[in-house]
């Protein structure tokens, strides 16, 4: 794709320079959260400036002893027109936005940076160039200050979204993590202590959602866009392969060749196949994917009896899923937990209060460490 795509990269690059094909989206907290600290506090009260820049979001939040101040995201719509993240565009956007972000968090928050007592930062994994961007960002404000400067996980921080919530589950309790690189269950026995029981063996449902709509025609990230019109469409017009594999583990690049062999036998029978049936497409897709997601997550909660079962990760923000999981606690007696829209997809909120949760244990990062691209 890079190859092929190369003078329209190079256009793209340019117009980033012209500051024409930038949008910044700005997402701000408009409650404080309360009830989230549980536990008495060590010594001291954080105010924590977050950092988060592992893809194509730019985006910074302040927090307050765990309480969210300020969150606010830019996204890149610049990768719309390529059917995907392309990296280098992501790491000069990134360089373009974090000031601008950060500047607006603190603004939001009305504090100085001069107040600001510890930085938390995506560590990895994610895109290297990114990730780059955010962590020596972090480390300078932290060199600067002469403050802990805290590398964060950002799977453990899209679970750790749950402890934004007024009521935040039991441990211990199963999350169904499910994002554009990662598919996982992960049974969380404390803030920080968390155990991966299964994973994805090929793509992540994010990506699956992600293909299935550069297949229709339909621009990236295809998640939103197909979760949208999934609304006016039939789940059962279409049926399409739910995967069995042993234990809890996933796999979703089986049902990404039956759509593109669906697809493709449809399209040669009528021009018009998907435009005239695109919402049914997507409803089937969605249903497949939520039947496969969700199949595993009970599966996985009855055999470790755990009763709290939470989502978290891009894909939580889609519709059905949450519907889906709410009836599933309700069947099964079991208590759900489902983020808020704005802590679904990638936020520095997130990774403010698990680097929260981390600053209370003493941990923090050398100036020395490293990104990690892949899952540590
Ligand atoms: O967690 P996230 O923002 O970034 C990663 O860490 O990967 O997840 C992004 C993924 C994309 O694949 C996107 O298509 C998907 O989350 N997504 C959705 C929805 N909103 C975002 N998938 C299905 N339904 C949605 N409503
Ligand atoms: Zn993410």
């Amino acid at each position: 794709m890079l190859k092929n795509n190369n003078s329209k990269i190079k256009r793209a690059i340019l117009d980033i320079f012209a500051s024409t094909q930038f949008f910044i989206f700005c997402k701000y907290t408009h409650n404080a959260i309360a009830n989230i600290n549980t536990m008495p506090l060590n010594s001291d009260t954080p105010l924590i400036l977050a950092i988060e820049t592992s893809c194509d979001d730019t985006a910074a939040a302040v927090l307050y002893n765990g309480k969210m101040l300020a969150n606010i995201v830019a996204t890149q719509k610049i990768h719309e027109q390529y059917g995907g993240v392309i990296p280098e565009l992501a790491s000069r956007a990134h360089q373009q936005n974090i000031v601008p972000v950060v500047e607006a968090a603190l603004k939001k928050a009305a504090k100085n940076i001069k107040d600001i007592t510890a930085v938390a930062y995506t560590q990895g994994p994610g895109l290297v160039g990114s990730l780059h961007v955010g962590s020596q960002f972090a480390k300078g404000i932290a060199l600067s200050l002469n403050i802990p400067a805290i590398g964060v996980n950002h799977l453990h921080a899209h679970i750790g979204a749950h402890y934004l919530n007024e009521t935040p589950p039991q441990f211990p309790f199963l999350c169904l993590l499910v994002s554009g690189g990662h598919t996982q269950i992960v049974k969380v026995n404390d803030y920080l202590e968390m155990e991966i029981i299964s994973s994805t063996i090929d793509d992540a449902a994010g990506e699956a959602f992600d293909k299935a709509a550069k297949m229709l025609g339909l621009p990236y990230p295809g998640g939103p866009i197909i979760d949208e019109l999934a609304e006016q469409g039939n789940p059962s017009a279409f049926v399409f392969p739910v995967s069995k594999l042993e234990g809890y583990n996933y796999s979703f690049s089986g049902l990404k060749t039956s759509i593109l062999y669906f697809l493709q036998k449809n399209a040669s029978r009528n021009v018009h196949f998907i435009d005239e049936n695109l919402n049914d497409i997507c409803a089937s897709i969605r249903y497949t994917i939520v039947k496969t997601l969700l199949k595993n997550l009970e599966r996985a909660a009855k055999d470790t009896d755990i009763k709290h079962i939470g989502i978290a990760g891009g894909v939580s923000a889609n519709r059905l899923l949450r519907k889906e999981l709410s009836k599933m606690g309700q069947n099964n007696n079991w208590s759900t937990y489902i983020p808020s829209f704005e802590y679904c997809t990638d936020n520095a909120g997130m990774i403010g209060i698990l680097g929260h949760y981390m600053h209370r244990k003493g941990l923090s990062s050398p100036l020395t460490s490293v990104p990690y691209t892949r899952l540590k």
